[in-house]
């Protein structure tokens, strides 16, 4: 009888907890703030999970990369090269709510906990800075189950709101809300 595929393991996460007992047997994946020597790697990775046209992301890293828009936040996770970002920016006109604009993990490392990784240091820094409301947008289509079960039953978001038929014709934009607190 065939085997089924082994699990990957979980990546362990580098926290900067100089305290925590890492899992030795585990790969290491860690969060920093996104770097131009990361983009080769990252654009594949946009590419790999097909979310949009990977020479996008010059212009949307251009202003956190210039110091023109230092409000934003540019993550990439870090396994054996990037694996994975994240992008996220303050709400015009609002007091303290941030919207993560982008997230996205390389297939081979996804159900890993590097989404969660990524995203965890988000929420702690948004909620050590005092901001108050975290949002995620995405598609009501069968195709987005995977990141609405992401944010809904990984992460703890509430699923806040549908706007029917924003994106197209039959597909909805999901809006995912989390309360920040201050850590
Ligand atoms: C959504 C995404 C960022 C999550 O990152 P990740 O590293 O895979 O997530 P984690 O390993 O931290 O968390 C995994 C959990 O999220 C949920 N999840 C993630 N992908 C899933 C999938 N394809 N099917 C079902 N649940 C899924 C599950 O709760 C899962 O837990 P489980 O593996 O124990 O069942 C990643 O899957 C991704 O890049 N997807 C493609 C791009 C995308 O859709 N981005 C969001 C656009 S709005």
């Amino acid at each position: 009888m065939p085997s089924s595929p082994k699990p990957r393991p979980r990546f362990h996460i580098d926290a900067g907890n100089p305290d925590a007992v890492a899992d030795v047997a585990a790969p290491m994946v860690t969060v920093r703030p996104l770097i131009p020597n990361d983009l080769p790697s990252l654009k594949t990775v946009i590419d790999r999970v097909g979310l949009f046209p990977s020479d996008l992301l010059d212009g949307m890293v251009e202003g956190w990369l210039s110091g023109a828009t230092p409000e934003e936040i540019w993550l990439t996770a870090e396994a054996d090269g990037p694996v994975g970002l994240a992008y996220c920016a303050p709400e015009r006109m609002t007091s303290g709510t941030w919207n993560v604009l982008l997230i996205a993990v390389d297939p081979d490392a996804q159900r890993r906990g590097v989404g969660e990784a990524l995203m965890a240091h988000v929420e702690a820094r948004l909620s050590a800075e005092g901001h108050r409301v975290l949002l995620v947008e995405t598609s009501g289509l069968p195709a987005f189950e995977g990141a609405r079960r992401f944010y809904g039953d990984r992460m703890g978001f509430d699923e806040e709101a549908r706007i029917r038929e924003f994106y197209d014709r039959g597909e909805d934009k999901v809006i995912f809300r989390k309360a920040l607190s201050r850590a």
